[in-house]
């Protein structure tokens, strides 16, 4: 946000850029936020360029991925919000692969969509006709504070145990989905090579609606036409799975709680995902500013 009168300085995008030069009167920042040039500066008048500096945020490169806080006074460390995940998604080594493709699709209330990937018990059932009705409906759950991941019963990290590191099955090990408190979700796919899709999902222009943006990552950007089209048909594929049968149902069940019959919804002890999720909402909007990082440290 602009500092002279608060016009976006980017939109949107990504790339390179030695300087960041306001739309609406070209008022220019160097890339770490240092207000560096006011036009037709005699005119204005006098500006102190050091006290108009964009707003810094706290922020943290962790595990190949750039972490935020939105709000510029948070008393919590971004170290404590992550519990120690950060130390799992690093395995992943996020910071060398290629981002090949994002996509956007429209879901119901938030919360709504995020519990669609934090359980199994629906897979061979809403996803019956896309993965197939074999797939396993089970998952078993590990949880660092907030985050959880959710991996296959057949896949555990207890067998491995006395294995010396060295030999560990990291990509069978990443299986499965990985998700960040309170909005994304990474799982892994094999479409045109190892790949991930990132489901990154922001508030709508109601509490009934949200957006989500889906980063497909690939280990390797894909070198032949093959692979590229098969990456193509992975991404295709996942957004015909998330729109039509996660969203498209959760938007229906979005109108039916909206409707105000149903007094409680049910988690059953195989949900541990979005038992998980709840929990720390509840926590987290019952908690102070204050006490956030006391609440991240125990929790
Ligand atoms: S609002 Fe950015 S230069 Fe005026
Ligand atoms: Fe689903």
């Amino acid at each position: 946000m602009c500092t002279h009168r608060g016009a976006c300085l980017v939109e949107e995008g990504r790339g390179r850029t030695h300087r960041f030069t306001c739309p609406y009167h070209a008022w220019t920042f160097s890339p770490d936020g240092e207000l560096v040039a006011v036009y037709s500066e005699k005119d204005f008048g006098d500006v102190n360029k050091s006290e108009y500096g964009l707003t810094e945020l706290p922020c943290l490169e962790r595990a190949g991925l750039i972490w935020v806080t939105l709000n510029p006074d948070s008393n919590l460390a971004i170290e404590d919000f992550l519990s120690g995940y950060d130390a799992m998604l690093a395995d992943f080594g996020f910071d060398s692969w290629h981002l090949q493709a994002t996509q956007e699709l429209e879901g119901p209330n938030w919360k709504i969509a995020y519990d669609g990937y934090l359980d199994y018990y629906h897979l061979p059932i809403l996803h019956g006709k896309t993965f197939g009705t074999d797939i396993s409906n089970k998952a078993n759950y590990y949880f660092w504070g907030p985050h959880a991941h959710l991996g296959r019963p057949d896949t555990t990290f207890e067998e491995y145990e006395n294995l010396p590191e060295s030999e560990w099955p990291v990509n069978q090990l990443l299986q499965g989905v990985w998700t960040i408190f309170p909005h994304i979700s990474i799982a892994s796919f094999e479409g045109g090579g190892r790949s991930v899709m990132i489901s990154q999902l922001f508030p709508g222009d109601t509490p009934g609606t949200s957006k989500t943006i889906q980063y497909y990552l690939m280990q390797e950007a894909p070198e032949t036409d093959d692979d590229k089209r098969a990456a193509r048909e992975q991404f295709d594929f996942l957004k015909y799975v998330v729109s039509e049968e996660d969203y498209k149902t959760g938007i229906a069940l979005q109108k039916n709680l909206n409707f105000g019959a149903m007094k409680h919804v049910l988690y059953g002890r195989n949900e541990g995902g979005s038992q998980n999720f709840h929990k720390w909402v509840e926590a987290i909007v019952e908690c102070s500013d204050e006490d956030l990082p006391r609440l991240f440290q125990t929790g």
